[in-house]
């Protein structure tokens, strides 16, 4: 991989600035749907869509879908985007009701705001609401790839859940974990914007691995980064994986190569993981075992396989500026 070291933000921020008209229209479609909404939902809606995240996914299908030769209008790639970001936000809505999580970009999560029971169906609103986006779509694949990423994030959340606290979750678990609950719905927008491009079948598949293994990458540092591993600026409370009882790749790693006596240690750690200094322990025998280590290399393992697929799309300054988003990924403070 190159030796890029630019700070992701900065990154993302130049990869917005690209795509600004597609976005901007986005975010029109993402208030009219809580402009149009019954009164008791509206005004939280307006609350939730104005707690803006990051917008990776967007900006990841906006680039992909100007990289062709077909420049897709506005109005096509702001629907889709629109699609994205509210199954992602709904996904979210709900996960913070299973994480118990109180904080959420910056703010008080929709559950300790409103209460469980309207934040439940407040989720399930904007769920219907990301695929009414997509309905008119010409391109009737569109659609398909929402819902089926839909599936997908519910299977991956439901597999996390079976597992949680299994201390013998296996690599290819986790794998499929992050895959479906993380990897899955990037891919779906990366898909999304090669079809917006035009790009045929065999391009578009080839989009949604490169989307797939950027998300992986992406989901393996946000588990690091609830360790605090290379965290900076982090808005989200730190060991929640741990308090919710879930193993993520380090602990694997961890566990890959210990003998009886350090595994059991370790595993009585773990399920006093609410007690003070407790996480702080887990950090030192992670660290002496270099489990931290070998998750971010695995990481960059995927994205160096996501940078390969970059690297054989048509040229232009929209894959330049995916090839900067995954070069510098493994350098994201939150
Ligand atoms: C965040 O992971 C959670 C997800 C990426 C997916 C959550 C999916 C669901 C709740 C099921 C799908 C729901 C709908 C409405 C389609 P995390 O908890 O590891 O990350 P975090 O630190 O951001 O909370
Ligand atoms: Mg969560």
């Amino acid at each position: 991989m190159a030796p890029n070291k630019a700070d992701f933000q900065t990154v993302l921020s130049q990869a917005r600035e690209l795509v600004k008209e597609q976005l901007a229209q986005t975010e029109k479609v993402i208030f009219d749907v809580a402009k149009k909404a019954p009164a008791g939902i509206s005004e939280r809606l307006e609350s939730l869509f104005s707690r803006k995240g990051k917008r990776i996914r967007s900006t990841l299908l906006c680039l992909i879908a100007q990289s062709g030769e077909q420049k897709p209008s506005s109005q096509r790639v702001a629907h889709a985007c629109a699609g994205i970001e509210l199954l992602h936000l709904a996904s979210l809505v709900h996960d913070d009701i299973i994480d118990g999580t109180d904080i959420r970009r910056g703010q008080k999560t929709a559950h300790k705001e409103w209460g469980t029971q309207v934040a439940v169906l407040i989720g399930d609103y904007v769920l219907s609401q990301s695929m009414q986006c997509v309905i008119d779509e010409e391109s009737h694949d569109i659609p398909t790839v929402l819902s089926k990423a839909a599936d997908k994030l519910i299977a991956g959340e439901i597999l996390e859940l079976d597992y949680t606290g299994d201390m013998h979750l296996s690599f290819e678990t986790y794998d499929k974990i992050i895959d479906g609950k993380t990897a899955s719905l990037i891919a779906a927008a990366a898909r999304i914007g090669a079809i917006l491009a035009g790009f045929d079948k065999e391009q578009a598949d080839q989009c949604a691995e490169m989307g797939s293994h950027f998300g992986i990458a992406f989901q393996i540092i946000d588990d690091l980064l609830d360790y605090g591993f290379g965290s900076k600026n982090l808005d989200k409370a730190k060991f929640t994986d741990l308090g919710n009882g879930l193993i993520t790749l380090p602990l694997l790693y961890y566990f890959a190569d210990c003998n009886e006596q350090e595994r059991s240690e370790m595993e009585s750690l773990i399920k006093n993981a609410e007690q003070a200094d407790v996480p702080e322990k887990i950090i030192a025998l992670l660290n002496n075992k270099d489990a931290f280590k070998k998750a971010k290399a695995k990481a960059q393992d995927h994205l160096e396989k996501a940078l390969e697929i970059a690297e054989s799309l048509p040229g232009s300054q929209f894959t330049d500026e995916i090839i900067q988003m995954f070069s510098s990924m493994d350098n994201r403070g939150n």
